[in-house]
């Protein structure tokens, strides 16, 4: 009686809570045998709120990942993912948060939380903040998703902030992010994308070493499956960069059913112009056996907008991750407007399955 009851005032903390546009959800560092509710559909502008409920022990979960690379130096850049994903925490716990750091070439620093007591995510307007309670590790957005903080604090091993100025409009893998539209990539996988790009400013401190950039091209997406990574993501290709005015995002993958899916997303100058799920063709070229960057040399991309075509290539020259099958890195992007007189050049992220 006292936990009916108990859930009954949380159902009412939970509907007005939802009259004021604002929730939170606690978010326990244990898997549930419960029954597992996934959101696949878009049911509000709030592309950052738990989209899976009661996550499994054999689950993907979700992940809140952030990325920034400095638009002079792609050897400058970070990735920060907020797990809630029995996969990527240590044993019996779902939360914890890893960040990577590249400052230069050479200087690549790993840092995984210890352990989360819990997870809060809390809603104001469209914009989504959490914190992974006991890391040092936290996000804030503001009500617009026109900024979004992430700031690291002891006893997480990296100290200081990331602030993200979105400068492209949110998406959905096939459309722009309105009600109602799918958030599935593939079977049993969801992808949003809340900020395509953002001008990002990196102030942090490693063990002593400042890494600081002020002209980072930010990113941020959520992903979320209700079965394990390997069996929702066969293969994968994704990336993300600048092109002068374009902003630009790729995910191409196939499920362990055969399920392929390509989505594009291009903007200018803050417009979205084309968030296709055809015509979007991402090729790889191998890099040399005796190559030091990794197994790719680079992607050539190509995404239509407006009866045109955005074509670019990204050269690989600085990896994050390089584990089994998956590689993470940053390079040197260039490209335009296929046939166009115009070619821009930028830095962009990437991050590249090949099937076992
Ligand atoms: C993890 O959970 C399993 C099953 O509930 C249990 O048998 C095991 O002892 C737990 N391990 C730890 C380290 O808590
Ligand atoms: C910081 O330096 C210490 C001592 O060299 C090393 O053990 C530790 O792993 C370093 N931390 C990071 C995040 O690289
Ligand atoms: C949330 O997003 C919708 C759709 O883009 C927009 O109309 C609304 O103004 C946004 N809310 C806030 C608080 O910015
Ligand atoms: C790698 O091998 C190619 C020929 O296969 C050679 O041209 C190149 O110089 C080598 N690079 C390095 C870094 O050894």
């Amino acid at each position: 009686m006292k936990l009916f009851d108990r859930f009954i005032t949380l159902l009412l903390s939970i509907s007005i809570a939802s009259a004021k546009s604002t929730s939170s959800v606690i978010i326990p560092p244990t898997t549930s045998n419960g029954p597992t509710h996934i959101e696949l559909i878009a049911s509000s502008n709030m592309l950052n709120t738990p989209k899976i409920t009661n996550i499994h022990p054999i689950m993907y979960g979700q992940a809140w990942t952030f990325d920034a690379i400095s638009s002079k130096d792609p050897s400058y850049s970070i990735l920060a993912v907020f797990f809630d994903s029995p996969e990527y925490s240590s044993t019996n716990n779902t939360l914890s948060v890893l960040v990577y750091v590249q400052a230069g070439p050479d200087k690549l620093y790993t840092v995984a939380s210890k352990f989360a007591e819990y997870a809060e995510l809390n809603t104001h307007g469209n914009g989504t903040s959490g914190v992974w309670k006991g890391t040092g590790c936290s996000f804030s957005a503001s009500d617009d998703m026109s900024t979004v903080t992430i700031d690291f604090t002891d006893p997480f091993e990296i100290t200081g902030s990331v602030v993200l100025n979105a400068v492209a409009p949110p998406h959905y893998p096939c459309s722009p992010a309105e009600i109602g539209a799918s958030m599935e990539f593939l079977p049993h996988f969801g992808w949003d994308n809340a900020l395509p790009d953002a001008k990002t400013t990196v102030d942090l401190k490693v063990n002593g070493t400042e890494v600081k950039f002020e002209d980072g091209i930010g990113y941020q997406d959520l992903s979320w499956a209700d079965i394990s990574y390997e069996d929702a993501l066969e293969s994968y290709s994704w990336g993300h960069g600048k092109l002068g005015p374009y902003s630009i995002v790729w995910f191409v993958g196939e499920g362990s059913d055969g399920t392929q899916k390509a989505s594009g997303y291009v903007s200018k100058d803050g417009e979205l112009l084309s968030t296709p799920c055809s015509g979007v063709t991402v090729e790889t070229e191998a890099a040399e056996p005796n190559s030091t960057i990794g197994p790719i040399q680079s992607f050539t991309v190509e995404i239509p907008f407006e009866n045109q075509v955005i074509v670019a290539r990204l050269i690989v020259n600085n990896i994050l991750i390089n584990a089994g099958n998956l590689v993470h890195g940053t390079g040197i992007i260039s490209g335009g407007v296929k046939d166009g007189r115009i070619e821009y050049s930028g830095s962009a992220a990437f991050e590249h399955l090949t099937s076992a």
